[in-house]
């Protein structure tokens, strides 16, 4: 039986029932978080906390708890669940009200939140890599929002889905953004490289653990605007994101990224990612990069 919460009480995913005039399920009117977790600690908990205050006060939703709620909640449904490993998804709506695109001017946000187990990518594809696709990023110019309207996400990831890849990597007006649902680094002449942050991506948790460890490993990184051309002659890319972590691009719309093989450069961020996870579980904590 899995536990979830809703607006405040614990019950069995079964039992939580929304009004069908939220505004969540009526416009996709609201945001969202996922937060892995490894053995029933949170990795990173207040950098998604803080990243829904953002995604929460750019679309005008009231938060509905202060971070310590938020914390309390999450930990208490983490403490719910038989398994170790977990991501906790939390989504915050603009609650229930007649339609009307305005806002409201009465209504509660919906909170819900469930957990299930984290899956992360195979030890095979980690260590052989993946395949990816490419496609022009048509989503709208707010990427840097958790919205939980994701229609375009959802219509580009399956298009690699039905390639038999792992990703959609994006491009507007000839640039990188970002992919389907991960962030993407490359790697050129042995410096990691990735776009800045800005309204076309989301700033992802992941993308901001890998930045603090090449940083503090001495790894040459920029920040740039990348040609959809330097992304196809890259030596390396990676996707990176809550569940998939750092996982290794080898083909990319079925042409082989660099020698076909995860490059040295994703070899070393990747342990140094494993590395940086054990120090965090082991310490049951949020811990800051040091090298
Ligand atoms: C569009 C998009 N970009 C990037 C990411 C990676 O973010 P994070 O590392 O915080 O999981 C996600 C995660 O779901 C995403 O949906």
């Amino acid at each position: 039986m899995n536990t979830v919460f809703l607006n405040g009480a614990f019950l069995p995913l079964e039992e939580a029932k929304v009004p069908v005039l939220d505004r969540g399920f009526i416009f996709g009117d609201g945001v969202y978080e996922v937060v892995p977790v490894y053995s029933k600690v949170p990795f990173r908990l207040d950098e998604h906390l803080a990243r829904l205050e953002r995604s929460l006060a750019a679309v005008g939703i009231g938060n509905p708890y202060t971070r310590e709620q938020w914390r309390g909640y999450i930990a208490a449904l983490v403490a719910r669940q038989p398994f170790e490993d977990q991501a906790v998804y939390f989504q915050v709506t603009r609650g229930v009200a007649k339609r009307d695109h305005a806002f409201p001017k009465h209504a509660q946000p919906t909170v819900f939140m469930m957990s299930n187990p984290l899956v992360p990518p195979p030890a095979a594809q980690v260590e052989s890599g993946a395949a990816a696709i490419t496609a022009r990023d048509n989503r709208w110019l707010r990427c840097d929002i958790k919205s939980i309207s994701l229609i375009g996400n959802v219509l580009l990831r399956q298009l690699s889905a039905e390639a038999d890849a792992v990703e959609t990597i994006l491009f507007r007006e000839g640039k990188l953004t970002e992919a389907s649902s991960s962030n993407v680094f490359v790697v050129k002449d042995g410096t990691i490289q990735s776009p800045p942050k800005n309204e076309l991506i989301l700033p992802g948790i992941t993308y901001d653990v890998v930045v603090e460890l090449a940083r503090a490993n001495g790894l040459p990184l920029e920040f740039r605007d990348i040609a959809e051309a330097e992304v196809r002659a890259a030596d390396e890319i990676w996707v990176t994101s809550s569940s998939k972590e750092v996982l290794a691009v080898v083909r990319l719309d079925a042409q082989a990224v660099g020698d076909g093989r995860p490059g040295p450069l994703f070899r070393q961020m990747y342990r140094l990612y494993q590395d940086f996870k054990r120090k965090v579980m082991r310490a049951g904590r949020r811990e800051s990069v040091s090298v």
